[in-house]
């Protein structure tokens, strides 16, 4: 079943350009983008005032940076929270709510005993889902399937960057259902998303081996920092996660912003940092901040492995390494810089000799609360 390659993991991080082209076919109708699944709940989009997602782990984080295009796109607030903790405080959702939840089980106890009290409290509930006929869509109102196909690897990585396509996807029909986008704008940005399958292999064909041979210098790294700002920063929390669950090696990730108000304390000679450096032709003044962070740390010692756009010599003269993505709209980011830190995260832990597929103390599916 892994084919050639040496770990479910390996073939599922190469698959993941197919799992966003197969997220987005027949989603796609004359420039605009309509979901199928969706049909006839257009008065509930046209009515719902907020948005809650919730999810665990690696879903959560890609409804973090759903939220980016959804507020943007379709104009409806959006929060994000983890299912175990929005499960037993009592939350505030009532039918003016939907409720997204994000799975690429679809069997995640803690998650849908969230999606179960939503629904009680009488919020609107939809599903992305991995798994066709899995608990989580079942229990659910709506469901938009990621078609990323099986991932068998205890870490989540194709299924990441179909979750983020997704939402994206939900994003652009809610858009135009609510007359919140026009009709250039939402072309524009149909051909962002579907050119993202060839710039995701441009990464692998053009950076992997790179990374390998980095992660295998630094197999005897102890910690290691990850930041990013705005829709890189959930892409920070998931560099930290994957290099915690595969190679447990101590990793955090941070805000850029937070920086200064603590974590810059962390920063010893020799301390790996991996930088998420966001567009510079997208808002000037946040490239130009994270340039800032990268030379403060740089100044402190910090190792800094930036992933940047092609072509941002602003990074040069502090990075001590430089791992590209192909320039894409700033929202569409993440789908690319997520990509070197999956690469990353593996390299290290088969550096380290470990078991990628099935890292110690962890399940595919975790079915208990
Ligand atoms: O199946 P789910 O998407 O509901 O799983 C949620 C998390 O358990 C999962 O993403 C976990 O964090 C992964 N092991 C991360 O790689």
């Amino acid at each position: 079943e892994k084919g050639g390659w040496s770990s479910f993991m390996a073939k599922e991080v190469s698959e993941e350009p197919e799992a966003v082209a197969n997220t987005i076919r027949g989603r796609v109708h004359e420039g605009r983008v309509v979901i199928p699944e969706l049909d006839g709940l257009d008065d509930l989009f046209a009515d719902i005032s907020r948005i809650v997602i919730l999810g665990a782990g690696t879903a959560a984080y890609a409804g973090l940076v759903g939220k980016y295009a959804i507020e943007q796109w379709a104009r409806i607030p959006v929060e994000v929270e983890l299912a175990h903790e929005f499960r037993y405080r009592d939350p505030l959702v009532g039918p003016d709510t939907l409720v997204i939840s994000i799975s690429q089980s679809g069997e995640t106890m803690d998650t849908l005993m969230a999606v179960k009290e939503a629904a009680r409290l009488g919020a609107r509930t939809l599903s992305i889902c991995n798994t066709q006929g899995a608990t989580i869509p079942r229990e659910s109102d709506a469901i938009v399937y990621t078609h990323a196909g099986p991932e068998v690897a205890v870490a989540s990585t194709k299924a990441f960057v179909a979750q983020i396509t997704a939402l994206y996807l939900f994003a652009l029909h809610v858009a135009r259902v609510r007359g919140t986008m026009g009709a250039d704008d939402q072309a524009a940005q149909i051909e962002e998303l579907s050119a993202l399958p060839d710039k995701i292999r441009w990464v692998l064909d053009n950076e992997q081996e790179r990374i390998e041979q980095l992660a295998h210098w630094m197999a005897d790294t102890r910690s290691v920092l990850f930041l990013g700002r705005h829709v890189g920063y959930p892409i920070a929390l998931e560099g930290a996660l994957k290099l915690k669950e595969l190679s447990y090696i101590h990793a955090e990730g941070f805000a850029a912003g937070e920086l200064k108000h603590g974590p810059i304390a962390l920063i010893e000679p020799g301390q790996p940092v991996f930088v998420v450096v966001p567009s510079p032709r997208g808002a000037q003044v946040l490239h130009s901040k994270v340039v800032s962070n990268i030379e403060e740390i740089r100044a402190r010692g910090a190792r800094v492995i930036a992933i940047a756009e092609a072509g941002d010599a602003a990074v040069l003269p502090s990075a001590d390494e430089v791992l590209r993505i192909p320039l894409a709209a700033p929202l569409f980011e993440p789908i690319l810089a997520v990509v070197p830190l999956h690469v990353f995260a593996m390299g290290l832990a088969e550096a380290k000799g470990l078991d990628v597929d099935q890292p110690r103390n962890l399940a595919k599916s975790v079915t208990v609360e």
